[in-house]
């Protein structure tokens, strides 16, 4: 808790939601959802990657700048600005900017040419999203770390 102020909390709850929303949305996928298709025939995998993707990353792009705003508001509303801040805080900046560099990479790259191309081209695009959705969750569970190293 940055200071005894209700926005200062209400801002930190925002950023918490938006937090547990994008990274945790990552790790059900990555770790419970994706070994769990296997199940499926792959035209139907490709099909149900499809709609995942849509809706997740629908998900994210609510997420994601709710973590960036609400984490400056944080930062340069109480927290005196990069100057002011602790170390850790400084570093969560950094790994959130590359976290939103990965997202929109993975958006604008792979998913682009998925939605655009056709089933045969989708296996290498589901592919190389799985890989920046790797790191962006690995990203992501390293600055809960260090946000609570204060
Ligand atoms: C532009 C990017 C970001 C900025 C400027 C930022 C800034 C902040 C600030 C100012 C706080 C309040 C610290 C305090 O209460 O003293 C905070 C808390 C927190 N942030 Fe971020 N943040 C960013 C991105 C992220 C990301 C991407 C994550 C996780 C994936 C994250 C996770 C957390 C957590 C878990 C806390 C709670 C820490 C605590 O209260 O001990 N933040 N952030």
């Amino acid at each position: 808790m940055i200071s005894g102020s209700t926005t200062a909390d209400l801002l930190l709850a925002l950023h918490l939601l938006g937090v547990v929303t994008w990274v945790g949305g990552m790790l059900f996928a990555y770790i419970v959802l994706r070994p769990s298709l296997a199940v499926l025939p792959p035209p139907s995998r490709i099909a149900l990657h499809r709609q995942v993707f849509r809706r997740f990353f629908l998900v994210v792009w609510h997420a994601m700048p709710l973590v960036l705003l609400s984490g400056y508001a944080m930062l340069f509303g109480y927290l005196g600005g990069f100057a002011g801040a602790p170390w850790n805080i400084n570093v969560m900046h950094l790994l959130g900017l590359i976290m939103a560099a990965i997202f929109l990479a993975v958006v604008f790259g792979p998913w682009a040419a998925m939605r655009r191309g056709d089933d045969e081209a989708a296996p290498a695009s589901i592919e190389r999203i799985r890989q920046l959705i790797l790191a962006n969750l690995v990203l992501g569970l390293i600055v809960i770390v260090v946000a609570t190293l204060n």
